[in-house]
């Protein structure tokens, strides 16, 4: 060695020591990596002679070789550290600049990337991916009439790429991937009474996901429906006349089981099947004769079809033959035809008592009324008119026949404590075909006793 050079080496050196800085990353190192992520680090080693690239693993040791660089070896020289990472040379013009470059795979999780001049001055990095992403929380199922949909959670993980909705039955085991968070699935024929199990999961960057609780259900044609209830609407007095009925029923159930879309009403008319579609759950029909009894059944119908039917029985009546204790309170009121026109009688003020009438002047008090053997009064027009006849108070002030019931005087009575208003009317004056009679308040028995 001459001295020259061994001169010349220590004054280089110690120029390059004033010259050399610490080392560091150009870039800054990520908190996290996603899986398939491809990350470059560029390094600066602060020296203008060395550049060193380590990883070290899991447990602290070194990863395969190492790789140095020095000044004179060629720009965009490449060398690799194991298979994960590859070194490229950037710079040698001043302090060493190199890169390191990988795509993130599990195996390469919680390793460290060092790069310094040296291995006591050292930059790292670490990298970190992160966990599978939690599973979504899936809603409930809901069902419209031709699909269900399905619902879930929101995933805000780094690496989410999209969610997975697995749909698994006997007949058929699929996945749909979506960006969305609900999934709109149409039900065909096919699922009828076949079990499926739906679940969810969000999907990284990995292709990782963890599955949420499975959500079971088995689609099926509607259950019965309830509450079916058949009304008589209108009592004819002529057996002769037909009726109408309405028919109601509450929708069915409709637990994993697409809603009802119509209902199918059977009904026989003269041994004859009738049959009618509705969309809503009451409907009317005609054509029912007195005295008989009918059957009338209901099916709801979903997209997978009929379901189970239910049926109910309604025997036809006429208003002679509504039930007792209404009859009894009217008989004697049936018989007879009431001028009195229904708007008009309907339109009295409502009168509230809370005994039998007690009128100080009614000694006698006169209610004309024709006699009829014809029975014209509804059922309903009877009871209400008996309720309210019963209620008046009527008297006789004058003997100019009138047509109507007119409210001519309200007074307040205190009786025994109860304060009861009363109206007071004009007698009541019934014709029929000119006729007519007066029948004493005090025979009829639907006034009760009367009190002075
Ligand atoms: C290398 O570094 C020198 C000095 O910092 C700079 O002038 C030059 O442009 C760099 N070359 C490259 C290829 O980055
Ligand atoms: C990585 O660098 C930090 C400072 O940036 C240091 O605290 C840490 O000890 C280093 N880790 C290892 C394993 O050298
Ligand atoms: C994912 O599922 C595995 C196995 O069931 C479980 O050990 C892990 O904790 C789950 N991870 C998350 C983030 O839920
Ligand atoms: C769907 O997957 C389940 C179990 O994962 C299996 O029992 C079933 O036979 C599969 N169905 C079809 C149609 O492949
Ligand atoms: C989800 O969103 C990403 C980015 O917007 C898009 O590239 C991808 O195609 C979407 N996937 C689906 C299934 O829509
Ligand atoms: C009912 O009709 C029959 C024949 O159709 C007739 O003989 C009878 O008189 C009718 N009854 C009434 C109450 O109208
Ligand atoms: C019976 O129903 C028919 C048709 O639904 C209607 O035209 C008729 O007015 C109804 N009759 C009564 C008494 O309500
Ligand atoms: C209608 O009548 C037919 C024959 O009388 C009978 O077979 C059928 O069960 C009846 N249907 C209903 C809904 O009552
Ligand atoms: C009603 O449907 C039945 C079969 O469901 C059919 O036999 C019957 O003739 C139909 N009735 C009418 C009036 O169309
Ligand atoms: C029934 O059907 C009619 C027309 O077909 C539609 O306008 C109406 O919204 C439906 N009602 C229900 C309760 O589905
Ligand atoms: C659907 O399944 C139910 C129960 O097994 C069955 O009664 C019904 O007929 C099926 N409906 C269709 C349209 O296949």
């Amino acid at each position: 060695m001459n001295k020259g050079f061994l001169s010349g080496f220590l004054y280089l050196f110690c120029i390059f020591n004033i010259f050399r800085g610490e080392p560091r990353f150009l870039n800054p190192c990520l908190d996290s990596v996603c899986l398939s992520q491809t990350v470059t680090y560029k390094c600066e080693s602060g020296s203008p002679f060395l550049l060193r690239w380590r990883v070290l693993d899991t447990n602290g040791r070194q990863y395969a070789l190492t790789v140095a660089y020095i000044d004179g070896n060629s720009i965009s020289r490449i060398d690799p550290i194991g298979n994960e990472f590859t070194t490229v040379l950037i710079n040698t013009t001043g302090v060493i600049v190199s890169t390191i470059t990988f795509t993130a795979v599990i195996n390469i999780n919680n390793y460290l990337i060092e790069c310094g001049p040296d291995f006591i001055t050292l930059v790292n990095c670490s990298i970190v991916i992160p966990d599978i992403l939690p599973a979504p929380v899936a809603n409930p199922l809901t069902f419209g009439s031709t699909h269900f949909t399905f619902s879930w959670s929101p995933s805000t993980g780094q690496c989410f790429t999209n969610y997975a909705v697995s749909i698994t039955s006997s007949v058929s085991n699929v996945t749909y991937v979506t960006n969305d968070t609900s999934l709109v699935i149409p039900i065909s024929k096919s699922f009828n009474d076949t079990e499926y199990s739906v679940s969810i999961g969000a999907v990284d960057t990995g292709g990782r996901y963890n599955s949420s609780e499975v959500i079971r259900f088995t689609p099926n044609v509607p259950l019965f429906v309830t509450n079916l209830m058949l009304t008589q609407t209108d009592y004819p007095t002529d057996t002769n006349e037909t009726v109408n009925i309405t028919v109601s029923w509450n929708e069915p159930q409709s637990s994993s089981r697409p809603p009802a879309t119509h209902y199918k009403i059977q009904y026989n008319i003269s041994n004859e099947i009738q049959n009618k579609s509705t969309n809503v759950t009451s409907q009317t029909l005609s054509g029912f004769s007195v005295g008989l009894v009918y059957t009338v059944s209901v099916e709801a119908v979903n997209v997978l079809g009929t379901g189970t039917v239910t049926s109910a029985t309604i025997t036809i009546i006429i208003a002679t033959l509504l039930p007792p204790e209404t009859s009894a309170s009217v008989s004697s009121l049936t018989s007879y035809i009431i001028s009195s026109t229904p708007s008009t009688t309907q339109t009295t003020p409502s009168v509230s008592v809370t005994e039998g009438c007690n009128c100080a002047s009614s000694t006698t008090v006169p209610i004309v009324v024709s006699v009829s053997v014809t029975f014209i009064l509804t059922a309903i027009l009877s009871s209400t008119l008996s309720i309210i006849l019963t209620l008046l108070c009527v008297r006789s002030r004058s003997n100019k026949p009138v047509e109507q019931v007119k409210p001519v005087e309200q007074v307040k009575r205190d009786e025994g404590g109860t304060t009861a208003s009363v109206a007071v009317y004009d007698e009541i004056t019934t014709t029929k075909g000119g006729a007519t009679s007066s029948v004493p308040l005090t025979s009829n028995p639907a006034y009760g006793p009367l009190r002075n």
